[in-house]
C-alpha cells in the first residue's frame, strides 16, 4: 500500500495532452468559494474528489487491461482503434478531480495498492471470452452504470462541479458502448459454456454496485435497463 499521490510533467507532455483534453477546462472558474463552509465539509469534499481521482486513475487501468485482451483476442482494428483514446479521456478525469481537490483545500491522504488497477484477465479463459468477461466489467457494466450516476450528481451540482461533472459525463457514453460493441461481434464465437461464464461475470460485478450510495430506485432502474436487459437480449442470462 502507498498514499495515492500523482506528478504532473508540463512541457511537451502537457501540450500534446492537452490537444486532447481541450482548453476549456482551463477556463472553468477554479478559485472556489469556500467562505461558509465548515471544516468538515471541506474535509468530506477533499475526500470524495481525492477518491474520484483514484477511481478514475483505476479505470484507466481497466481499460489498459481490456485494450491488451482486445489485441490478444484480435478484436476489429476499428474497435480497438476507438478505445485508443479512452485512457487519455481517463487522465483527463483524474486531472479535474484532483483539480477539484486542490480547490477545496488539497488532496487527502489516501492509501492504495498501486498494483490494484481494476480487474484482470482470467487465465482460465480462452482469448475471445477473456477479453468479453473483461468489457462486460468494465464497460457493459461499469461504465454503462456510471454514466447514469454521474448524470444524476451533475444534476444536483452547481458551479464548478457542475462544470467539471459535465467535462466527465462527455466522455462516458464511448466508453460504455465499446463493451457492447465487442459483444455483439463476438457473439457468433462465444460458446453456451462462456456464455454461462459471462453472466456469472456480470453478476458479479453487479453485486458489487449494489455497495455503492446511488439512489436505489435509480441505481435499480438504470441496472434493469441498461445493463441486464440489454446483456439477456445477448444470450447471457445474467440473474437481476
Ligand atoms: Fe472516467
Ligand atoms: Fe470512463
Amino acid at each position: 500500500m502507498s498514499l495515492f499521490e500523482l506528478e504532473w510533467l508540463g512541457g511537451e507532455a502537457e501540450q500534446v495532452f492537452r490537444r486532447h483534453r481541450g482548453d476549456r477546462v482551463d477556463a472553468f472558474d477554479w478559485a472556489l468559494d469556500t467562505t461558509g463552509v465548515s471544516d468538515e465539509d471541506r474535509d468530506a469534499q477533499r475526500i470524495t474528489w481525492t477518491r474520484s481521482a483514484h477511481l478514475e486513475w483505476c479505470a484507466a487501468g481497466a481499460f489498459a487491461t481490456l485494450q491488451q485482451a482486445m489485441l490478444v483476442a484480435r478484436a476489429p482494428v476499428d474497435l480497438i482503434g476507438m478505445s485508443g483514446r479512452f485512457l487519455a479521456d481517463e487522465m483527463v478525469h483524474v486531472e479535474l478531480a484532483c483539480r477539484m481537490a486542490a480547490a477545496w483545500g488539497g488532496g487527502a491522504p489516501l492509501e492504495v495498492d498501486p498494483a490494484a488497477l481494476g480487474p484482470r484477465p482470467d487465465p482460465t479463459l480462452d482469448a475471445l471470452p477473456a477479453a468479453c468477461a473483461l468489457a462486460i466489467r468494465t464497460s457493459c457494466v461499469g461504465e454503462t452504470f456510471s454514466q447514469p450516476m454521474l448524470a444524476h450528481a451533475r444534476s444536483k451540482a452547481t458551479g464548478l462541479a457542475h462544470a467539471v461533472l459535465d467535462r466527465i459525463v462527455r466522455d462516458e457514453t464511448p466508453h460504455a458502448r465499446l463493451g457492447w460493441l465487442l459483444l455483439d461481434w463476438a457473439a457468433p464465437r462465444l460458446s453456451a459454456a462462456d456464455r454461462v461464464r459471462l453472466a456469472e461475470e456480470a453478476s458479479d460485478a453487479i453485486a458489487a454496485l449494489r455497495d455503492t450510495d446511488a439512489p436505489v430506485d435509480l441505481r435499480e432502474r438504470v441496472l434493469l435497463k441498461r445493463v441486464v436487459e440489454p446483456l439477456r437480449r445477448r444470450g447471457i442470462a445474467v440473474a437481476a
